[in-house]
């Protein structure tokens, strides 16, 4: 593969000792071209700027997807990726949906790895933080004809991160606003998903919350999903979580969770969840912790959730479920306990 290395290092630009989420990105990029029907071999280039115009399809039409995955600094310092292989897979699934070609697992494995070496002093040591992996995906031809485009884009840019959220989180169970509806695009992790999703939350943040709990989009009565997780409830201590759909994201993290809980023998319950049912157990006392999983957000406990005008508050238990799948996830990552599931990839 073709490397070529940057002049100017903008490393000493971060503040290791306070990152945010997602705002410094690594010094190199891993691009990758789909032209005249084939996969090229990609390259590690300097950051920077894309070559095309303003005719950019992507930027016209959407036809956009993207992963979120992160590397970890290991105990003995090398470092190792949370279960790309389920990345590469969830990638393709929405290319799929997107009419977009599938990217070859090799580029995709290659392309990580040889970022992430050249990269390696980007890969944070500090507690709670790792390398964020950002690979995308996008439509590249320039013309404004509405058909699908010709020509596709691969590309990796990384940013070393904290946590998305260092407290607990607020959420309002949205009762207006859609974030997918059957036979869409909702279990793609599509780029318009998310922008699609930015005004409910900017209202949602105005008025207090973190995020927004997504309902269905037929009636507004079953929880899907939030904004940037998916959801789990502990409800009379069952693990109960909204089953997956085609409005669901399938999350690699709620993936280890649920595989997690099985081994310690946790009852777990994947169903349709109604709001009146979340509400009354809210009232009632029987909602013993709620939390949301993501590659960003890790484990996040909510501590309060919206509906209508009340603000419910929910136990955030110190060694409840959340936090010790928090901790089993967060030893496995950075080596510090065996990975019996063979999830971690070394590099
Ligand atoms: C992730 O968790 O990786 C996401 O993609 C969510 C968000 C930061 C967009």
């Amino acid at each position: 593969m073709k490397i070529r290395i940057t002049e100017k290092s903008n490393l000493s630009k971060i503040d290791f000792s306070n990152l945010g989420f997602g705002a410094g990105l690594s010094d190199h990029v891993f691009i990758c071209e789909y032209k005249n029907g084939s996969w090229g071999e990609g390259s590690i280039e300097p950051y920077g700027s894309l070559s095309q115009g303003l005719g950019l399809h992507a930027l016209h039409y959407g036809q956009a997807v993207f992963e979120g995955q992160k590397a970890y600094r290991q105990k003995d310092n090398s470092i190792a990726i949370f279960r790309p292989e389920k990345n590469l897979k969830r990638l393709n699934i929405s290319a799929k949906r997107m009419l977009i070609p599938e990217v070859p697992g090799d580029i995709f494995i290659n392309g990580l790895t040889e970022l992430i070496k050249v990269d390696s002093d980007w890969v944070p040591k500090g507690e709670n933080q790792s390398l964020y992996l950002r690979p995308f995906l996008f439509s590249s031809s320039e013309f404004v004809a509405a058909r699908p485009s010709e020509e596709y884009t691969f590309a990796i840019v990384t940013s070393p991160v904290g946590e998305l959220y260092s407290k607990a989180v607020k959420v309002k169970v949205e009762q207006s606003f859609t974030r997918a509806a059957s036979g869409g695009v909702g279990y793609a992790k599509a780029a318009g998903n998310y922008g699609g999703s930015f005004l409910a939350t900017h209202n949602a943040v105005k008025e207090g919350f973190n995020q927004v709990l997504w309902t269905d989009h037929a009636e507004h009565n079953y929880l899907e999903e939030a904004g940037t997780m998916n959801v789990a409830f502990v409800l009379n201590n069952k693990l109960v979580t909204p089953i997956l759909s085609d409005r669901i994201l399938a999350g690699i993290t709620r993936d280890s969770i649920l595989t997690l809980a099985k081994e310690w023998n946790i009852t777990i319950e994947e169903r349709r969840i109604k709001v009146d049912e979340l509400i009354t157990a809210l009232k009632d006392g029987s909602l013993n912790e709620a939390f949301g999983m993501g590659t960003a957000a890790v484990v996040s406990q909510i501590n309060g959730i919206g509906f209508n005008d009340e603000i419910f508050s929910v136990p955030i238990p110190k060694n409840g479920i959340a936090m010790r799948m928090k901790k089993a996830l967060s030893a496995i990552r950075y080596g510090e306990s065996e990975d019996k599931f063979n999830w971690m990839y070394h590099i």
